[in-house]
């Protein structure tokens, strides 16, 4: 298929809801720039999936990204980043279009880890698919050897998010169980790096376990940051993302639903259309 070569919006991508943080983030930062969201909320969860179900999945949406005229693609989904953008940018992107690009947000964190953490002992919240990659390990790793990572994977936060259950007494005891169980793993942890993109939304109650002394580092604005610097040093793509301040959503799931479910998220209300991505 032949993609059109005009400028266009920049796409993010997320299994559901949870990029919504990532795009509100780089909003704040960008807001002259036209953004696409895509929520694949039909198939999500994407935690638990294999490497190749989620690279199957992320391809698809980028695929469908383009062909609404992206040139630019942000995979706002840590699973997504950990377990497919490698992939689509070294065996897909070549092939289809190689001005193209598609970029995570695993790589943003890590390059900022270093400059945060005193003690060098890092904790990592995420999905269990996040974890178990170890891709924020390798690439941190490369990025500042001298930092030690250790994961955990927190399966109930992203239901207790999107059954609209984060300000409620029953989250504390799951937000509480994860924190402590990662402190006891690495006592020694100064920085937890929150690595799904659902989990700034717990941020209170995070807030509420953590000990004083130990930081929190949600992505958004890591990831804004990092595509600003992106910009500044490629002005061939930045030239290639329309500038009219707006803003459009996309799901595969009910419109309804997706539009109740974002105010979680964004705390305002949104125009939401349909689209199928198999
Ligand atoms: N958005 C996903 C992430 O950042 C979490 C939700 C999911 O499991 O699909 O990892």
């Amino acid at each position: 298929m032949k993609y059109s070569q005009e400028a266009g919006p920049i796409g993010v991508f997320d299994s559901g809801y949870g990029g919504l943080t990532i795009l509100h983030g780089i909003r704040q930062m960008l807001p002259e720039y036209d953004y696409l969201y895509l929520g694949d909320n039909a198939r999500a969860p994407y935690g638990s999936r294999s490497f190749d179900v989620v690279y199957q999945f992320t391809r698809q949406a980028v695929l469908k990204l383009f062909e609404m005229g992206c040139q630019l693609v942000i995979l706002g989904c840590n699973t997504a980043s950990a377990k497919a953008l490698r992939s689509i940018q070294q065996n897909d992107l070549p092939g289809i279009d190689s001005r193209r690009r598609v970029l995570g947000v695993i790589r943003p964190t890590a390059e900022i880890i270093g400059h945060l953490t005193h003690s060098r002992h890092v904790g990592l919240l995420a999905t269990e698919g996040t974890v178990r990659s170890e891709s924020y390990n390798m690439e941190i790793q490369k990025l500042w050897p001298d930092v030690k990572v250790t994961g955990t994977a927190c399966p109930l936060w992203v239901p207790i998010i999107e059954n609209n259950e984060a300000d409620s007494p029953g989250a504390d005891y799951f937000v509480k169980k994860r924190i402590d169980h990662i402190l006891r793993l690495d006592p020694d942890i100064d920085t937890l790096i929150l690595g799904c993109t659902h989990y700034p939304i717990l941020m209170p109650k995070i807030l509420k376990y953590v000990p004083r002394g130990v930081q929190i580092v949600p992505q958004g604005e890591y990831v804004a940051e990092s595509l600003q610097n992106y910009f500044r040093r490629h002005p061939e793509m930045e030239k290639l993302c329309t500038k009219n301040g707006t803003a459009c959503y996309y799901t595969t799931e009910n419109e309804e639903k997706f539009k109740e479910n974002a105010r979680i998220f964004l705390r305002e209300d949104i125009k939401v259309r349909h689209i199928d991505l198999e």
